[in-house]
């Protein structure tokens, strides 16, 4: 059997850095069991020092699933790597005028396709240019928020569905975008998934809740929308989070599954900021109920 990779921990919360691996290069079957193993564990790996073209960053994700291709979010922006569309590129530089990424990309706590009814499994974020200061990305452990919750609001939420709605929010959370346009409104149809969600590897459950979630189901909308404010402030407290602070060459892959993460506001006028993302494939949400019913997300 093969040793493990050295890890260094990255938090209490969650991550660890992992150690004398080449994600550029070649991995065998067990090195790719070994890394899968270690993210359904510790839910963040970051590794550093990588440097890579975009078919060794696309070569390497695809080693976790099948890719996701990210569609422009609003009309006139786009958002991915040219030759390269598997790759999405969050950033604020321009050239010739004309922005090269999507800016402000997640400025705001979420997982990667939260409002679509096939949330993203993973992410793989690699840093090319990072400001002298912000621009740090939070990362929140949504186990640990789980397992922390009262037993009265667990039995308030448990087995409950929550609206998750691009159409209501992109105003909100993509002020410096256009609107959406009707084609857009149509072909991102809110959804609700559990609010509780069972990870499909690991079994355990995690808090579903993120800055595109609207209403919980069976609960009057203002009463619902404060819970889903007092559950994502909850979220995301110091002691389930962990803020990196990048560095070019970083690369950290996220399991959306069980995680949050946001992008920390920087000078975007002054700095530059330049990343690249692959995103995964996933599946439907579901949650197994103490009873052991399975229930899944639904479109609205
Ligand atoms: C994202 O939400 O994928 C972007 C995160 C970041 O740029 O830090």
């Amino acid at each position: 059997m093969k040793p493990a990779f050295e890890t260094r921990p990255l938090s209490e919360a969650l991550g660890v850095e992992v150690l004398g691996v080449d994600p550029s290069g070649s991995l065998d079957d067990g090195d790719v069991a070994e890394l899968r193993r270690l993210w359904l564990a510790h839910c963040i790996l970051l590794f550093r020092g990588v440097d890579w073209t975009p078919e060794q960053h696309i070569a390497f994700t695809l080693q976790f699933g099948a890719l996701y291709t990210m569609p422009g979010i609003a009309s006139k922006t786009s958002t991915n790597l040219s030759g390269h569309p598997e790759i999405m590129v969050v950033s604020n530089i321009k050239r010739a005028g004309k922005p090269i990424g999507l800016r402000r990309a997640g400025w705001g706590w979420h997982s990667d396709g939260e409002d679509k009814m096939v949330p993203n499994m993973g992410s793989l974020l690699h840093a090319l240019k990072v400001p002298p200061q912000g621009g740090d990305t939070g990362f929140a452990n949504t186990y640990k928020a789980y397992e922390a919750l009262s037993p009265a609001i667990r039995k308030r939420i448990d087995g409950r569905r929550c609206r998750f709605s691009r159409t209501e929010r992109h105003a909100v959370n993509y002020p410096n975008l256009p609107p959406l346009t009707d084609q857009e409104k149509r072909g991102r149809p809110d959804v609700w998934h559990p609010i509780t969600r069972t990870h499909p590897e690991t079994g355990r459950t995690a808090l579903y809740v993120g800055r595109w979630a609207v209403e919980i189901e069976g609960i009057p909308k203002d009463e619902g929308r404060a819970l889903i404010q007092e559950l994502t402030a909850h979220a995301v407290k110091p002691e389930f989070t962990y803020t990196h602070r990048w560095k070019s060459g970083d690369a950290i892959l996220w399991d959306n599954r069980c995680t949050q993460h946001r992008a920390m506001p920087f000078d975007d006028d002054t700095y530059e900021r330049h990343m690249q993302r692959t995103t995964l494939d996933g599946d439907t949400p579901y949650f197994v109920t103490a009873r052991g019913e399975r229930m899944e997300s639904v479109l609205s």
